[in-house]
Formats: structure tokens, sequence, C-alpha cells
């Protein structure tokens, strides 16, 4: 089966949500009048790319704004319209739009050529920064997207162990390799028990994940333990994030990665972190922040400082079986891994974020939750997140993993954020957001004013 729409169980127990549903209209025309040429270019969009996308993540009803520039936290969109920014490219960006270190190192490699058919110094300097900051991190490969690098952990892994079998957790994002791409937002009345989830397809023209992948819930260590007793000698890795983005944004219990540690110990099987966004979380990634490691770990987003990047790092025992002299290696090519702009922007964006930083944007983190408690006070909202990141969740539900994360009311944090971004300021449309290196008091004071606002309507 196919996901045709999320599976929803809306609060009835209070009419909140109502009143800013019943200003549906007056929301969506007050951001045609504002966005006029992004309405004309999305126009131009439609005919080009199927609906008018060519990236799933940044639909929004009625459309996506077109950005002009982006410097420091403001986004110049191409009405003329300055947005504060919250959410930089997906998290991707924590020092900010154009910021100086980056632009002078990405001028500097643009300047001396952009991509040979050989190695380039910079690669290895980023690696090394990666291998300095995340304790699991012994050897590393490039690819150009978070989705890439979680296709070839996979498959170290099922070089590594011999076996086929993925686990991963009923809600989680992984990107959009065909293995990952199932029971990321499954309608519920398809997705099964919840202590057994069916594994549900996200997406047309995936090939039958039997055999392939199982789908288990997020932050159950007992179910974990019992299907490993099981299914154990069958499965090559699981993956987890350790900050898990589309569950509401929050962390696993420890308890439950120590159990992913355990078993996957006991059946040797290789424990995959996916920190595409969460490698963030602090200097030395969630894996540092948590106290659990694994044996791959997934990058993208930051250690790319802006531009297309991934990267796969961990064990030398699991990342060399693509060793070049190893009979039956793990191949993997590609025109553009470490390609030398990237990574003179990501070694740029890494110096930037010392120890230091990460303490200062985390805080800042951690206050601008606190506000928005506050906010939302009595309230049936959530907020949720960590480090440098918050979520604002339409539940009163508390959110443990994906059939409480479900429960949001998908209608109401759209139009909130629409609503924040006719204020000029730039959520997803579940108002995921972070702060950067770059946001000032100021700007997250004008935020919490709107959001406020909003809850008063
Ligand atoms: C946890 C996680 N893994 C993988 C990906 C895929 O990364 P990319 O969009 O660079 O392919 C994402 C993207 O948001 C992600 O959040």
């Amino acid at each position: 089966m196919t996901r045709s729409e999320t599976g929803k169980m809306p609060d009835l127990a209070n009419d909140f949500y109502a009143p800013l549903k019943a200003r549906a209209a007056e929301i969506e025309s007050r951001y045609r009048v504002l966005t006029p040429n992004s309405a004309a270019l999305f126009d131009e969009a439609k005919k080009l790319y199927p609906g008018g996308y060519t990236r799933d993540a940044i639909i929004r009803n009625p459309y996506a704004p077109f950005i002009r520039r982006g410097h420091g936290t403001k986004l110049i969109d191409c009405d003329d319209r300055s947005i504060t920014d919250f959410w930089f490219n997906a998290t991707s960006l924590p020092v900010g739009h154009a910021h100086p270190r980056v632009v002078e190192a990405v001028t500097r490699q643009a300047q001396a050529g952009s991509a040979f058919y050989a190695f380039s110094e910079n690669e290895l300097q980023l690696a090394q920064r990666i291998c300095e900051r995340l304790p699991s991190a012994e050897r590393v490969r490039f690819t150009n997207s978070g989705s890439e690098a979680v296709m070839v952990a996979i498959r170290l892994a099922r070089a590594a162990t011999g076996r086929d079998l993925l686990i991963k957790f009923e809600g989680s994002y992984h990107g959009t390799y065909d293995d990952v791409y199932w029971s990321v937002a499954p309608p519920v009345d398809h997705a099964g028990d919840a202590d057994r989830p069916t594994p549900v397809a996200d997406t047309g023209g995936l090939p039958s994940g039997e055999g392939r992948v199982l789908v288990l819930p997020f932050n159950n260590p007992e179910i974990l333990r019992q299907v490993m007793a099981e299914r154990g000698k069958d499965v090559a890795a699981i993956i987890v994030e350790p900050m898990a983005n589309r569950i509401g944004l929050v962390l696993p219990e420890t308890k439950f990665l120590q159990a992913a540690r355990a078993v996957c110990n006991d059946r040797g099987a290789v424990l995959i972190f996916d920190e595409v966004i969460a490698f963030r979380l602090g200097y030395n990634g969630a894996q540092g922040t948590l106290g659990v490691t694994p044996d791959l770990t997934t990058l993208g987003k930051v250690i790319g400082g802006g531009l297309p990047v991934g990267g796969v790092a961990g064990l030398a025992s699991v990342l060399d079986i693509s060793d070049p002299s190893r009979p039956n290696r793990m191949a993997h090519a590609g025109t553009f891994n470490a390609n030398p702009i990237t990574v003179a922007a990501g070694s740029a964006t890494l110096d930037e974020l010392t120890p230091e930083v990460f303490s200062r944007i985390n805080a800042f983190g951690a206050d601008v939750r606190q506000r928005l408690r506050d906010a939302c006070e009595g309230l049936p909202l959530q907020v949720t997140g960590a480090g440098s990141l918050f979520k604002v969740n339409a539940t009163s539900r508390q959110i443990h993993d994906y059939r409480d994360a479900v429960t949001v009311d998908r209608e109401w944090e759209q139009l909130a954020s629409l609503a924040l971004l006719n204020d000029g300021f730039m959520v997803t449309t579940s108002l995921q957001g972070c702060v950067s290196t770059e946001t000032t008091p100021t700007e997250v004071d004008a935020l919490i004013d709107a959001f406020s606002g909003i809850l008063k309507v």
C-alpha cells in the first residue's frame, strides 16, 4: 500500500485549534497578497516541475516562497520581503547564510577549480575534523547527500555481515533511498499493531521490502530485544536517529539506544546512527551528548557548510570493507564525492563550531524552547527539541513514538507556520525551527511575540 495521507487521531477533547483554522482563507489570502512574484514564479515552476516542485521537503500550501538572497539570518524573497530564517535550509547552515569565513573558503576554491578527477588536499582536512569530533569515527567516506550516505551505510553493513535485513523505526525519516522509504508517515489505520507495525511504503515505485526491511516502534527496547532474539541472525543493521526529527523532534531514551547497542553486539549486526541532523547537537555529535556510540554514523547538512554533501563515518572494521584491496569489497563511486568546494565550506563551518560556540547556541536553543513552553502553558501544544533546535507540536499527548507524534493537528501547524511566514519568520510547516550562531535575542523576541499573537486568535 502507498501513503495517500498521514493517518491522525486529532485531539477531540478541545476546540483550541478551531479558531485559527476558521481563519485559513484569510491567512492564505494575506500570503498571496504579500508574495505575488512568488505566485507568478510558482506558475512557471508548475510548467517545468511536476506539480511545481522538485524538492518535496519545501512543499507548502499554497506555494513555497522563492528566495533571492540569504545573509546571516535574513532571507530576501523575490517580493523583496525580509524574512528571519529559523530553519536555515533544514538545519544545514548553523553559522547562517553567506558567512564570511565560508564565502572566503568557497571563493578561494572556486577560483582554484571546482572539481578534479583526483584527490584535493581540502578533503583530508574535513575528514580529520569529523574523526576528531565523532567518538566512533576512525574512517570516513564522502557522498553528495544524506540519503546517499544512508544508502552507503546500509550497503557497508550488508557487505560486512553478509545479511540483508535492515531494522528501521516507525516515523523515522532517513532520506530517499528505497530501503528507508518505509513507514515514515504511514496512515495509522494501515500501519498495523503499534508494537509490530506493518511496513507501509511512503512513495510509489518501491520494490518489495520483504526480507529487506523490518519496521519497529521507536523508543521501545523490549520489542527491539524480542525481535532481535527471533530474527537477529538475519539482521545486517539497525538504523536509528539519535534525535527523531519527524517523530516530534524528540530524543530517544538512553535505555533504548543502549538496548540497540547491546543487541547489535550480541547478534553481530551493525548499529547505524543517522546524525544527518543530529550531528549539530554538540561538538562530538549526538553520540557524544547521549553517551552511546554506533558502528557507523551517517552525516550530511552541516558538514557541507551549505553545499550538497553527505558522509559515512565509523569503525575501520566496518568501513574497511570498501578498501580497494579487499576481495568482494563494497564499491562506491561518485563524480562529486568530496568535492573541493564542498569540503572547503564544510571545514570552514566546522571551524566556526567550537565547543564554546556549541555551548552558546545550545543554551540559546534551550531558552527559546522554554519561552515557547511559557507561551504554550495550559494549551494543547507541546514544545520539544534539543540543542539549538525546537518544535511546537499541536497535540496534548506526550511524544514518545510515532503513534504519539501522529496525533498532532497538522492543519493547525501548517496554518500557524503560514501565519508566521506572513509575519516574516521561516519555520517548517510542522513548526520546527533552529537558531544559528547569527540569530539574535531580538529576533527570538520577535518570533515569540508573533507566535504568541497567533495563539491569541
Ligand atoms: C535524519 C535524516 N537522514 C537523512 C536525510 C537525507 O538527507 P538529504 O536530504 O541530504 O538526502 C535527512 C534529510 O533531512 C535527515 O533528516
